[in-house]
Order: structure tokens, then C-alpha cells, then sequence
């Protein structure tokens, strides 16, 4: 469920989302649930009465929170009445933690959220000064206490480094605050400079110096090595938890070949190797609904070769990892060759599977690539 609204817009962001100077005539976020509520009904009739009930809902964005609670839960119940929530099932929403308070999170919890996951960033303020995030250094930390309070048992932070400027002791300072604030969840994010972001733009007039890759390693490393003492162990490339019940179900999907639907401008969805996504614009969305007729602007097809692709590009990032079955003959070559120069680990390759090791996570995209033939 994609809620494409922003209070402002963070430099290095390029995400599908507006603040309200730039959302322009045609799209506003008051008319917006009854829109998003709209391509449910249209999406149950597609789907037809032998749709599974919903096993996980994921509210993503732009800053889902900006909706009031009330009405983020109105959509949940839109999701249950038409295709029923599994028993259990996942319901999570992304927050800025400026975004909420401890009422608005109980609110969120009595609307049947089961999960948050805030954008910390970082808790050192030149770094989120940099990263133009509004919220003070100590604000995810709150956040990840209130929503305890208020009944959250699965609360996940969201972290980057490689910020121009920060230190590898500023780092560390905000992994180990992210780790204090006692979440059982965390992605850590290596900063991308988005072309056509603010921040690429200051990269460009040297403002700022560009991340450096090496240094990018060196953090992946300290985090990763803070996280495991403290018990979060990683179970995909930037994902760490603390244990199996803690990894997020819903973006496990995306990465094991799942089905879901993609609510909302911009929203991509894949249904057993069908993958379609809607138009990008909040008021061109608005004017598909509101017409009766798809969101949808453009679809494919995946061919079997092309899900084959997929599945070892997205498990071989996964502690799981890649079933070796899945591998061609090169494919297979390529993985004892990961295994003889340490980026793959021997005893799973030898029980069939690709797992990367530590320093095969830092090297993830030139092992895979050497694994699809
Ligand atoms: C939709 S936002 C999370 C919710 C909320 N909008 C917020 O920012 O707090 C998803 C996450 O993507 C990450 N992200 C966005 N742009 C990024 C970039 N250019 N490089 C690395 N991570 C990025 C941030 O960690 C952010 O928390
Ligand atoms: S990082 Fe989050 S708050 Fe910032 S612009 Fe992107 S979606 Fe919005």
C-alpha cells in the first residue's frame, strides 16, 4: 500500500512522493483513501473469489503516518472485507518518527498494526542536517519506546551510512543508539546518490564529497559486527533481526518469487510471473479511479528464463540463500569458485545451497552476476 505523501522532501530521496507544494491540482491526500480503498474493490474483482486471504499488508511510502490513524485502519478493514487477513497476518506501516506521537501509535495498533518500522537514519545531528531529515537525534529512540508501550511486539529502525561527513564514530555512535533503542529489526542502507536529487546536485557543485566505496565497506562491516553481538543476526544483504519470527514476512515475498498487489500511484505488483505497475502521478491515479477503469500503465510477462533470473539475483541475498538446483552449469562453477576465494560459504554449498559470506555481502552484485549464465 503505497501512500505517496511527504511533509518534506529528504535531498536524497528520489521515491514516488510529494510534499504538498508539489503534489499540483487533481490528487490531494484527504481524497486518498477512498481512491486507495477504490483499487482494492477493483483489485478483488481481478483476482476473483479464489484469492488467498491477505497473509501480510505493508504500508509503505512517502510517509504512510501522514494519513490520520483512523484512516490508514479504514484501509486495513477495506483489505480484510474483501479478501480476509490470514490468522496472524503481518500488518506493517513505515512511520517518520516525526510523523507519530504515542497516541497516534496506539491508535495504529488498535486499528490492527502489528509492526512498525521507523526512518531513524542516524542519530547524530550533522548527519541527519546533511540527510535534511526534520526529526531531532533522540526521536526514533522514543518512537521505538512508545510503539512498545502501546503494544508493539515487532518494531524495525531504518538506518544509512555513507552520509557525506559522517565519521566512522559517528556511524557506530548510531548503530549502537539504534541497537539501545532495542528494536528487532533493523535495515541498514548504504546512501545512494539518486540523480536529480538535491543531494546529487550539491555532490556535483562539490559541496559535498561523494561516498567513497571502500569507507562504505568499513561501515557495512561495523554494523554488521555490532548488530550480530548484539543479537540481531543478518537474514538478507541489509536486513538484520533477531531471529526468524523478527524478519519482515512481507519483504521476504518480494524476495522468494511472492504474489502481491501494489495499491497506489506508482505501485508495482507481480501475480504468479505477471508483473504490471500503475501510473505514477497521485492526480493521473486519481483520474484512472475515479473513471472506473486500472491504474495500471504498463505490464509484462516474465518468461521462465527471466523468473529463473530473478530467484538467484533476490535468494542469493537471503542467509537462506540459493538452492544450487537453480544454477546452470557455469552457475555452479561460478559458486565453488565464491567458495575457494572466501565469498561463499563451503559447508552450505556442500548441504546445496549459495550463502555469501561477510565479505561476499560486500562484493554481492559481481558473485550473483557470475552465478545467472
Ligand atoms: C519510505 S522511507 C521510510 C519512511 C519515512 N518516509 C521516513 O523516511 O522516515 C524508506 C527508507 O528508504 C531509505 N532510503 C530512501 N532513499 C534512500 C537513498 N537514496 N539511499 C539509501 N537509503 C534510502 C531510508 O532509510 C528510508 O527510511
Ligand atoms: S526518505 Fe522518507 S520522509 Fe524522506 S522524502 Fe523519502 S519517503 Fe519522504
Amino acid at each position: 500500500m503505497h501512500v505517496p505523501f511527504c511533509a518534506t522532501r529528504c535531498g536524497y530521496c528520489d521515491f514516488n512522493t510529494y510534499t504538498a507544494a508539489e503534489l499540483g491540482g487533481g490528487a490531494s491526500r484527504e481524497s486518498y483513501s477512498a481512491l486507495a480503498i477504490e483499487e482494492i474493490r477493483f483489485a478483488r474483482r481481478v483476482l476473483g473469489e479464489a484469492a488467498p486471504p491477505v497473509s501480510t499488508v505493508f504500508f509503505g511510502g512517502g510517509t504512510p503516518t501522514l494519513l490520520p490513524p483512523g484512516e490508514l485502519a479504514s484501509i486495513l478493514r477495506a483489505i480484510e472485507c474483501e479478501f480476509g487477513l490470514a490468522a496472524g497476518a503481518e500488518v506493517t506501516t513505515e512511520a517518520n518518527p516525526d510523523s507519530v506521537d504515542r497516541r497516534t501509535l496506539g491508535q495504529l495498533r488498535a486499528g490492527g498494526f502489528t509492526r512498525m518500522s521507523f526512518g531513524m537514519q542516524s542519530s547524530v545531528s550533522h548527519v541527519l542536517s546533511v540527510l535534511d531529515r526534520s526529526h531531532t537525534p533522540g526521536r526514533a529512540q522514543q518512537c521505538v519506546a512508545w510503539a512498545r508501550a502501546e503494544g508493539f511486539t515487532r518494531v524495525s529502525l531504518d538506518l544509512i551510512y555513507g552520509t557525506p561527513g559522517e565519521s566512522t564514530a559517528d556511524w557506530e555512535q548510531s548503530v549502537r543508539s539504534a541497537i539501545e533503542a532495542g528494536p528487532d529489526h533493523v535495515s541498514a542502507y548504504a546512501l545512494i546518490v539518486e540523480d536529480g536529487t538535491r543531494l546529487a546536485a550539491r555532490i556535483r557543485r562539490g559541496e559535498l564529497a561523494p561516498p567513497d566505496d571502500d569507507e562504505m565497506a568499513d561501515r557495512y562491516v561495523a554494523a554488521d559486527e555490532l548488530f550480530a553481538a548484539a543479537g540481531l543476526g543478518w537474514y538478507e544483504v541489509s536486513n538484520w533481526a533477531v531471529g526468524d519470527a523478527s524478519a519482515c514476512r512481507h519483504n521476504l515475498l518480494y524476495w522468494t518469487d511472492g504474489n502481491w498487489w501494489g495499491i497506489g500511484p506508482g505501485a508495482h505488483s507481480h501475480v504468479g510471473g505477471a508483473r504490471w505497475w500503475n501510473v505514477r502521478h497521485p492526480a493521473a491515479y486519481a483520474g484512472r479511479i475515479a473513471a472506473g477503469v486500472s491504474p495500471g500503465q504498463a505490464r509484462e510477462v516474465l518468461t521462465d528464463a527471466e523468473r529463473r533470473t530473478e530467484r538467484i539475483m533476490l535468494t542469493t541475498r537471503l542467509k537462506s540463500g540459493c538452492a544450487v538446483g537453480e544454477l546452470g552449469p557455469e552457475g555452479r562453477r561460478a559458486a565453488s569458485a565464491a567458495v575457494a576465494e572466501g565469498l561463499a560459504e563451503g559447508e552450505a554449498l556442500r548441504a546445496g545451497r549459495v550463502v555469501l559470506t561477510q565479505r561476499g555481502r560486500l562484493l554481492a552484485d559481481a558473485v550473483i552476476r557470475d552465478l545467472i549464465d
